[in-house]
């Protein structure tokens, strides 16, 4: 982009911002009314399905909801609900459709209910059909490029009576300057980048967020010193892959300048990333990390397959050794770290041979923790057509193999800083034990630990005292 394009579409930005804060101000109207009518305060609720880019989808959306008029409710029995979808697998589909089945219940009870559903899963062709031919009670459809325009579309709904649809197949405007509720006062996910390119065959992501876009990076770190002017402490930068930011900016920027540029923000303690592809991590970025104390000692590096053979099938564009060297590089710059992954099993073709290969990396690596999945097949993805699909009971019966050897590893990898006094930010009082808090290590693992809500959202020294496989109780100390 030259630099006029980029004025260009900060003109339009602002824009379609105004425009959207009008239809707030219409929306509120409506709301204000159906509250005088009803004699009480509209409920909304908003359900989140899959990744943290849907949860910051979802506080967005809260945001303008909020901002309307809707008083934010846990029960699905609101005047308002809306599904955030995840379509990665498909057991993430299914789940939708049964609770869809549940909110008719409620719908019946209260005629004015408005449900919509938004994400990823609505940008599948087949699924908006589905839903208009049998979900007709669902009034609102839009996908993951114009959640901006909620309280437009909402208005629609307010005033016409029929399902309003809105899939956009491509980003032409992203707003991002409007209301937000984030779920945390002391830290906040903040996108850097959209869509994916990568294509992994296995993967419906890229048809559905659409191509890579990096955010300008004046307009991120604008972003990250309000939130921290708002009392932010953490932020996790998000995007698919993250170690590709900054491709098609007018000035190019590598994604390791941006991150040590967040850390020169005050009041922003603690800085996370997710997800990186192997592929695309860069020994600039390694440098960055283990230089910048803000960054935290944790990576999230998706390893897929040990099998090189099944990377190649999967466009991974890496091999098994590629990996391990990767890690034996990280390692040594920082020995501390903490490392995840994911992990699918069942992937075409997978033989018994090639699982043993991905059994061999965890081993090798000893991961602190794994999201395994067992392969889901997503219509329109280049392996769905793939002839060698694996039969169901061979995948299972890998899967629950690999979940052990996980598992066993990641205790181990988990105990190792026993005894040790580290700092923990405080997130919540524990849901089972009101006189424990609820903590993070800068390395993302778990601790509990008695203290009260006064210390929610500051980074308190703790003393870990015994490991339990994934999290640590511990001791507060002066
Ligand atoms: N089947 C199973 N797991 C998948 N993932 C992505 N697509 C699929 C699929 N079709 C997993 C990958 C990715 C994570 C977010 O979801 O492991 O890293
Ligand atoms: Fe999907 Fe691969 Fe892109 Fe990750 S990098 S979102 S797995 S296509």
């Amino acid at each position: 982009m030259d630099i006029r394009d980029v004025a260009e579409a900060a003109d339009k930005r602002e824009k379609e911002r105004n425009q959207q804060l009008i239809y707030i101000d219409k929306c509120r109207e409506i709301v204000k009314n159906k509250e005088q009518e009803k004699g009480r305060k509209l409920t909304s609720h908003v359900e989140t399905f899959g990744c943290q880019m849907n949860a910051r989808d979802s506080e967005k959306l809260r945001g303008i909801l909020e901002e309307i008029g809707y008083e934010n409710t846990e029960s699905e029995d609101a005047d308002l609900v809306l599904y955030n979808t995840c379509t990665v697998r498909e057991n993430a589909n299914l789940k939708v459709y049964g609770r869809l089945g549940k909110l008719s219940h409620y719908k019946k009870k209260n005629p004015d209910m408005v449900i919509g559903l938004c994400g990823c899963m609505m940008q599948e062709p087949q699924v908006v059909e589905k839903l208009q031919k049998s979900y007709r009670y669902v009034n609102l459809i839009f996908g993951t490029h114009n959640i901006f325009k909620l309280a437009e579309l909402l208005y629609q709904v307010l005033t016409q009576n029929r399902m309003i649809v809105d899939i956009w197949n491509a980003a032409d405007i992203t707003v991002e300057e409007l209301p937000v509720d984030r779920t945390y006062a002391f830290k906040s996910g903040v996108n850097i980048m959209y869509g994916c390119d990568n294509f992994c065959t296995y993967c419906i992501v890229p048809y559905v967020r659409g191509r890579e876009r990096s955010r300008e990076p004046a307009d991120i770190l604008e972003e990250i010193r309000h939130l921290a002017a708002d009392g932010v402490k953490e932020v996790m930068l998000l995007g698919q892959n993250v170690n590709s930011y900054g491709k098609g900016l007018e000035t190019r920027v590598s994604f390791a300048k941006l991150l040590s540029e967040v850390c020169r923000i005050d009041g922003i303690e603690r800085v996370r990333f997710m997800t990186s592809h192997p592929k695309d991590l860069s020994d600039e970025l390694i440098e960055v990390m283990a230089a910048e104390p803000k960054v935290c000692p944790h990576l999230h590096l998706p390893l897929q397959s040990g099998s090189s053979r099944l990377l190649k099938r999967m466009n991974r564009r890496y091999t098994k050794e590629d990996y391990l060297l990767l890690v034996e590089k990280i390692r040594k710059a920082m020995p501390d770290i903490s490392l995840t992954t994911d992990i699918i099993v069942g992937f075409p073709g997978e033989t018994e041979e090639d699982f043993a290969e991905t059994l061999d990396v965890v081993e090798k690596v000893g991961f602190d923790s794994a999201f395994t999945f067992l392969y889901s097949k997503r219509t329109g993805t280049p392996a769905a057509a793939y002839e060698d699909q694996v039969d169901d009971a061979t995948a299972k019966e890998r899967f629950d193999r690999l979940l052990k050897l996980v598992q066993d590893k990641a205790k181990t990898a988990c105990a190792r800083f026993e005894g040790q006094t580290l700092p923990v930010l405080a997130e919540q009082i524990n849901t089972q034990d009101s006189s424990l808090l609820t903590g993070r290590l800068a390395n993302n693992i778990t601790v509990h630990f008695p203290g009260d809500a006064s210390l929610i959202g500051e980074i308190v020294n703790v003393h870990l005292d015994t490991c339990h496989g994934f999290y640590y109780l511990g001791t507060a100390v002066e």
